[in-house]
């Protein structure tokens, strides 16, 4: 079996890791497309998706696996069909349960999946109408992929009024020129992973994320300082997210849903029941990291199953430790990173048995130098993976290194 690993950052870096643990490829079989510094060889250089597609098959690649959003948006995966190249990821119609939040949102009205009260808009004669409908300042969503950036939660009308036309009037170009006002809800966030082969949804234990920039959750909204998996769930929780998990099967069944890939449910535990706060149609970096390394298996075997249709046979097993990942970030982050500084003591991880993923790092000869704002990830499973993992991030040094030290289980 020969892989192509689509994807640059610790997220592609973590699915590199595991597929080299299978016992079903060697590693000259894994090529690379957009990649990152983890990877030497086996890169291919492509202009547009049906050329990647043609080398790929060229090369005799079976499978492409998609880290990010953007080309599953674009419709990488579809191309690849037309090569009957098999494909773990959602194909163009289908990505937009996260490229756009409308249709995101008809989607889980029309099957009865809870979701926050919303208004869709598109045009800023309307904002004050729609404002109306809302009993507090609502969360102000661009319909479109904004890379993160495009959801903001205003403390007054007022700032609601002048964000929401602000995202209009183009903030995020295309993806702005839709929004969405949504009721802003409270409760713990989780994020959940399935696999979807278009039959069978196999689903991950949840996992937490740790999205804003400081401890205690304080400062900007980033996308993601680190992740520990598996939750803290109580017995009621548990089983609103499996009756969740099943409406969200039923969905897929009965809108026929052709594809073979991920579905990220981010959702928040409210005192009520579980809500669904968006879609996401691939793994969360860093939470994958982090669900990863606890997973005991063959993620290919899972994934070449999947690609067949098989994902009913499959069984997700994980460890009995919880796991951790810790972000290292450059000063800066997520507004503006300090890039372009040296990284030492890389190889003190080794002594912890920390492992380390490359997020915004680039390679010169031997060196390492920071090349974003999310630098490195830290990862560990076990009962002292936590201290382990703060050791190494003490002592590994860049310029500007930030942090945050609250990660734990929750
Ligand atoms: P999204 O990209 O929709 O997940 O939004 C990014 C972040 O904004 C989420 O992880 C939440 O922390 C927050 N958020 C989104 N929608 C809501 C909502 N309806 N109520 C409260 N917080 C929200
Ligand atoms: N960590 C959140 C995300 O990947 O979107």
């Amino acid at each position: 079996m020969k892989v192509l690993l689509y994807g640059s950052g610790a997220r592609e870096h973590a699915l590199y890791e595991a597929l080299l643990k299978s016992p079903l490829l060697n590693k000259k079989d894994i090529y690379f497309a957009k990649t990152g510094a983890f990877a030497d060889d086996n890169i291919i250089v492509f202009n547009d998706y049906n050329e990647l597609a043609k080398k790929a098959l060229e090369l005799g690649v079976g499978l492409l696996i998609v880290g990010p959003e953007a080309p599953l948006a674009q419709g990488i995966c579809d191309v690849f069909k037309k090569y009957d190249i098999m494909v773990i990821g959602a194909n163009k119609y289908w990505a937009q349960l996260e490229s756009s939040k409308s249709f995101a949102k008809e989607f889980m009205s029309k099957f009865g999946i809870k979701t926050a009260q919303y208004v869709v808009l598109d045009n800023v004669l309307n904002i004050k109408d729609a404002l109306m409908k809302f009993s507090k300042p609502p969360v102000i969503k661009a319909d479109g992929l904004a890379a993160g950036k495009g959801v903001y939660i205003p403390k007054t009308f007022e700032e609601a009024q002048n964000v929401a036309c602000d995202f209009l009037n183009g903030k995020f170009a295309e993806a702005s020129g839709k929004i969405i006002l949504e009721k802003r809800l409270f409760g713990r966030e989780l994020s959940l992973f399935s696999l979807w082969d278009g039959k069978t949804l196999l689903s991950f234990p949840p996992a937490c994320d740790f999205k804003k920039l400081l401890d205690n959750d304080e400062g900007e909204n980033t996308g993601g300082m680190g992740s520990a998996f598996p939750c803290d769930l109580s017995n009621k929780e548990k089983k609103q997210i499996e009756s969740y998990l099943a409406k969200l099967q039923k969905a897929l069944e009965l809108s026929k849903a052709d594809f073979c890939g991920v579905i990220y449910s981010g959702l928040m535990l409210c005192e009520d029941d579980v809500y669904v706060l968006e879609y996401n149609m691939r793994f969360g970096d860093p939470e994958i990291q982090s669900v990863l390394e606890n997973f005991c298996g063959d993620i290919l075997d899972v994934f070449i199953k999947m690609s067949q249709g098989r994902l009913c046979e499959v069984n997700l097993n994980f460890s009995n430790e919880p796991s951790y990942c810790v972000v290292l970030a450059s000063f800066g982050y997520p507004f503006s990173p300090k890039i372009g500084c040296e990284i030492y003591n890389l190889d003190v991880a080794k002594n912890y048995e920390v492992k380390v993923l490359y997020a915004g790092v680039k390679k010169q000869k031997e060196k390492f130098f920071t090349n974003g704002g999310r630098v490195l990830n830290l990862v560990k499973t076990g009962k002292n993976a936590l201290l382990d993992i703060y050791e190494v991030a003490d002592k590994i040094k860049f310029d500007g290194k930030i942090y945050r030290k609250d990660i734990k289980l929750r």
